[in-house]
């Protein structure tokens, strides 16, 4: 949410920034704006809407030449989607330029505090007061090197809520100073360049060699004095470095009209390097970072699967694979919801917090509020030391690469595979499974690349069934057992992308309520368990086709080959590869991705950017 980029170096900055905001737009793109430092003062533009009208705005006015600068793309908190309210923000004199991805929590006092002195606000947003204390602070630190960095501690210190604050200086014009609390940002170190990112995907074209930067700390990059981290106190801290293991391509379309194209592409891959490495020699799973012993593994009586979005969905399908492998109950819940009921932790409670970003502020929040009441907490994400994973007890990565696509979808195929792989570690633990059970199991994993892209060889007709499905007015999804959360994945893909009235419902449950929206022609898609499912499950969802085409539907079903009981009720099949009913989302999911791609495509939308979404959510 919000994207944020600096630069300071021999390159043009202004280039820079925005190939980094290009890369970041997915953050946010309700607006877009730069700022760059010459001739010793502050050259700005922004734009309400997407980068490319900020960029319009750059070719028919052009900023100066600059080795310095920042830019920032927006998905609005405090104050709309204006020109106005698009940053960065500058300071009454102009000299200070500020971005901020977050909720400056007390805005409002220090906004009236401001105000006090005669301060003008020149826009809406909570980040405006930012500019403005930083400039008093300046002026009241006295001169010499790293000014700009200890006002910035000053005013860090005076700050509540969630924020990464990139500054500028006029005066300053070869330094930039950032600050972080709960809102997420790297640095890149290039050769005599640095840089600033919301995430590494800001720069990954210059360096892959990154720092992290820990909670409440202070980072400045100046061109001579180089990198220096300090707490909100000014003690120097040593940032951990790393090298991004994703390299610039990762981060483009390669060919396809959309990520989210490329991305759905690239799901067999991201299931494969999910899974590699994960079984050791011995048969023995492993997980990439754990801090936890195995006997605390072993005294797990509860398991909580917190989530938002389709990492949520991520989570109902864990449910299914974590009682059903190790016995231990599992209840799923949004994290938004989690911390607020107050809900039943302790120490052997394990609490598995699923974020492709790792940013989440809701995940966050409640992988914190888990840690505060002893709980255990495994983090399963998608982004290398992003804040999520750095503050559990254990992690596991899923390796699906960069998601650029604000709507996910190969991270979430890598997360239900981490899941399942979490599912087993904790049986194999716990003596549940033995070495070899477990091994059959990863056998039947190690399928899913290939049964993956099986389905996306046959995805012409899934295409051809969207286009006609444009004008439809609401579109229905149900399932049973671990094809219920693919219902839902699949109404959620289609109210983000195609904006149609969308929802997933447990097949069974239709006949309580919702069977009442079925009419002439509606749309229902229906998630068909293999037939050799456990009990009659596979029989009873072909009677729910058969009740909602008896009251009109056009039916679109989603069955294995070979499962011809379907046939009869069915105005279109989609067919997926056998896999066995635990693992069968990894398939199921697939042609429902396809379809809302398709039909927000015909109906002229933005698939990889829809309206109103952030990829990475860093507010609650
Ligand atoms: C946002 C995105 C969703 C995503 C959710 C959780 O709402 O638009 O696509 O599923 O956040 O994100 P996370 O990074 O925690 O998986």
């Amino acid at each position: 949410m919000c994207g944020i980029v600096g630069y300071v170096g021999p390159q043009s900055a202004l280039d820079v920034v925005l190939e980094g905001l290009r890369r970041l737009e997915y953050r946010g793109y309700d607006s877009a704006g730069v700022a760059v430092l010459a001739d010793g003062g502050t050259a700005t533009a922004k734009k309400a809407g997407k980068l490319a009208n900020l960029e319009k705005v750059l070719a028919d006015s052009p900023l100066p030449e600059s080795t310095t600068g920042i830019g920032h793309t927006r998905w609005a908190t405090h104050g709309g989607p204006t020109d106005r309210n698009a940053h960065p923000h500058l300071s009454v004199d102009g000299k200070v330029a500020v971005i901020h991805n977050g909720i400056i929590e007390n805005f409002a006092a220090l906004r009236a505090e401001c105000e006090a002195t005669g301060v003008e606000f020149a826009s809406e947003t909570d980040t405006e007061v930012a500019a403005h204390l930083l400039a008093k602070q300046y002026a009241e630190t006295p001169q010499g090197p790293g000014r700009l960095a200890e006002a910035m501690r000053a005013v860090s210190r005076r700050l509540e809520g969630a924020f990464t604050l990139v500054a500028s200086h006029a005066d300053e014009p070869d330094t930039l100073v950032a600050s972080r609390r709960n809102s997420p940002l790297v640095v890149g170190v290039g050769d005599g360049e640095y840089f600033l990112g919301s995430d590494v995907a800001a720069f990954i074209a210059h360096t892959r060699e990154a720092r992290e930067l820990g909670q409440d700390q202070v980072v400045e990059i100046d061109r001579r004095r180089g990198l220096t981290v300090t707490d909100f106190g000014g003690t120097v801290v040593e940032p951990t470095a790393y090298t991004v293991d994703w390299d610039a391509e990762a981060a483009e379309k390669g060919g396809h009209d959309w990520f989210m194209l490329k991305e759905i592409a690239e799901q067999p891959q991201a299931v494969a390097d999910t899974l590699l490495g994960r079984l050791g020699d011995d048969g023995q799973l492993v997980l990439d970072e754990v801090r936890l012993s195995d006997q605390e593994l072993r005294d797990i009586d509860k398991v909580f699967v917190v989530s938002c979005g389709t990492s949520y969905h991520a989570g109902l399908i864990a449910k299914y694979a974590i009682e059903h492998w190790t016995r231990i109950p599992v209840e799923v819940e949004v994290a938004s919801e989690f911390r607020y009921r107050d809900p039943v932790l302790d120490r052997s409670t394990l609490v598995v917090v699923i974020s492709q970003s790792g940013e989440t502020m809701d995940t966050l929040m409640a992988l914190r509020h888990a840690k505060d009441q002893k709980a255990r907490v495994l983090a399963i994400c998608n982004v290398n030391g992003s804040t999520i994973p750095r503050e559990s007890d254990a992690v596991l990565y899923t390796h699906a690469g960069p998601e650029v696509a604000v709507a996910s979808t190969k991270s979430f195929l890598a997360q239900i595979v981490a899941c399942y792989l979490v599912g087993l570690v904790l049986a194999q633990v716990r003596g549940m499974k033995y070495a070899d059970e477990v091994a059959a199991i990863v056998e039947d994993l190690r399928r899913l690349p290939d049964a993956v892209s099986q389905v996306l060889t046959r995805m012409e007709p899934v295409r051809e069934l969207g286009r006609s499905l444009a004008d439809a007015d609401t579109i229905l999804f149900l399932g049973r057992h671990v094809g219920f959360p693919v219902a839902l994945e699949g109404a959620l893909k289609l109210k983000e992308l195609a904006y149609i009235h969308a929802e997933g419902f447990a097949a069974g449950e239709l006949k309580h309520g919702p069977i009442a929206l079925i009419d002439r022609g509606t749309p229902v898609v229906v998630i068909v368990p293999s037939p050799r499912s456990r009990g009659s499950v596979h029989g009873k969802v072909v009677s729910n086709i058969q009740e909602v085409r008896a009251r009109g539907a056009r039916t679109i079903v989603i069955a294995e080959e070979g499962d011809d009981d379907v046939l009869p009720y069915a105005d279109h099949v989609i067919r997926v590869p056998r896999t066995p009913t635990l693992l069968a989302p990894i398939v199921t999911t697939v042609p429902l991705q396809v379809l809302a791609c398709e039909i927000a495509d015909t109906r002229g939308y933005d698939v990889d950017q829809p309206r109103n979404l952030a990829k990475s959510v860093t507010v609650e």
